[in-house]
């Protein structure tokens, strides 16, 4: 019995101890997330080619442009994601995203653009 309530202590402890291990990979959980939720209309590259892109009204913006992410504050472009097009004034094609990222996933993803953009975002006034 006692042997038993150990390896529970221990297995307990091991799960406890996962979310520490996971920290450390955000950069790879952005790409991950970019790869499965933005490329279609964003394109592998990020440059706005995705395959969705033809059939879209308005062209995807192209996350690898500074002129047009540094356009662009990260609290714009956190809220474009989280939200959605509609929220910032831009088209509703581009979709909300706030069911499926985290606002913590959202915050890595808009760190992964700038380093796409190889800009820094607009500073508010
Ligand atoms: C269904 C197609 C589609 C998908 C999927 C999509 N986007 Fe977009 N996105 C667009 C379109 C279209 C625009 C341009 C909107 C405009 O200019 O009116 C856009 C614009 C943006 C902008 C610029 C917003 C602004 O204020 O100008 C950002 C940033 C962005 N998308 C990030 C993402 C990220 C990150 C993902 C994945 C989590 C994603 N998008 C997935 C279609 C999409």
């Amino acid at each position: 019995m006692k042997k038993i309530n150990f390896v529970s202590i221990v297995l307990v402890a091991a799960f406890a101890a996962l979310p520490l291990l996971a920290t450390g990979a955000s950069a790879e959980s952005a790409k991950d997330n970019y790869g499965l939720y933005c490329v279609q209309c964003h394109g592998l590259a990020g440059t706005g080619g995705g395959i969705n892109a033809p059939h879209l009204g308005v062209a995807p913006r192209n996350h690898t442009s500074a002129k047009d992410m540094g356009e662009l504050s990260d609290a714009n472009v956190a809220t474009a994601i989280k939200d959605g097009g509609l929220s910032v004034g831009k088209s509703s094609q581009m979709p909300s995203f706030k069911t499926v990222l985290t606002d913590a996933e959202i915050a890595d993803i808009v760190k992964l653009l700038r380093e796409k953009c190889k800009c820094e975002g607009k500073k508010k006034k």
